[in-house]
């Protein structure tokens, strides 16, 4: 589904990512790991259009999309879950919801993708009329993925959706990100927690240094003698 060459990106003088080459098929969950500040937020970056490509190649379907705006790739399907999930905390849970349909025309779709969200998330039904910013910070990533989920996307990119939350809710923002990739969608997340994360993925990379250097079925990634080496320092 989304291919990439070749690709480098950075800020000023820093080369954040260098030359990385992805593929993620589609129906798959691959997971992307690495040591803090190894670049995975920036990957996940030019891939939504938030950051620009200073080399390289993004196709979806085969088309190069490394030119379109962030809002262009969302109506080709390519949705962010962003770190620090970005809600607008003075709006309303489902005035947040329906930010994130504004790529969608279709009323019905938008009808029926809030029912999907509230299926997958109860919560954000019952908090449907509560500030964003007086959720919980379990509640308020579940309304960030709501959000990404209401442009009806074929890949959701997830940003460390587990950060500072207790396990429990961990568990069971796990648990809805496995029942998603259940129903057939293509997931890509950047996790610290790796054991969490290899036992639900397909497949597995890690970016260190801003360059791949080491992937794989999550089955074999996470007994890989290599993986804990690349975490350290
Ligand atoms: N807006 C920015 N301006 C300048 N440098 C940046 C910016 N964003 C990130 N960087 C730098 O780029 C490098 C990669 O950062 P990035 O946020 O992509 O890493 P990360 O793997 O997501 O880290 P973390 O695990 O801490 O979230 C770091 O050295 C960081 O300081
Ligand atoms: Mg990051």
């Amino acid at each position: 589904m989304l291919s990439v060459r070749g690709l480098s990106a950075g800020y000023g003088g820093l080369m954040a990512i260098r030359s990385v080459d992805l593929e993620v098929n589609a129906g798959e969950w691959l997971a992307l790991l690495g040591p803090v500040g190894a670049g995975k937020s920036t990957l996940l970056g030019v891939l939504a259009g938030l950051v620009a490509a200073r080399q390289g190649e993004i196709r979806l379907d085969g088309e190069d999309i490394r030119q379109l705006p962030p809002h262009r790739r969302l109506r080709r399907g390519i949705a962010l879950v962003p770190e620090g999930r970005r809600l607008f905390a003075g709006m309303t849970v489902r005035e947040n919801l329906m930010a994130g349909t504004h790529a969608l025309a279709d009323p019905a779709m938008r009808r029926r993708n809030l029912e999907r969200v509230c299926e997958l998330f109860p919560v954000l039904a019952e908090r449907g009329r509560q500030v964003a910013g007086t959720l919980s910070g379990g509640e308020q990533q579940m309304c960030a993925i709501g959000r990404a989920l209401m442009a009806s996307p074929r890949l959701l990119i997830v940003d460390e959706v587990t950060l500072g939350l207790a396990p429990m809710v961990v568990e069971s923002l796990f648990a809805a990100l496995a029942e998603l990739h259940r129903q057939g969608m293509t997931l890509l997340t950047v996790e610290q927690n790796v054991p969490l994360v290899l036992a639900h993925a397909d497949r597995g990379c890690v970016l260190s240094g801003g360059a791949i250097v080491l992937e794989g079925p999550a089955g074999i990634l996470r007994d890989d003698p290599d993986l804990p080496r690349h975490f350290i320092g």
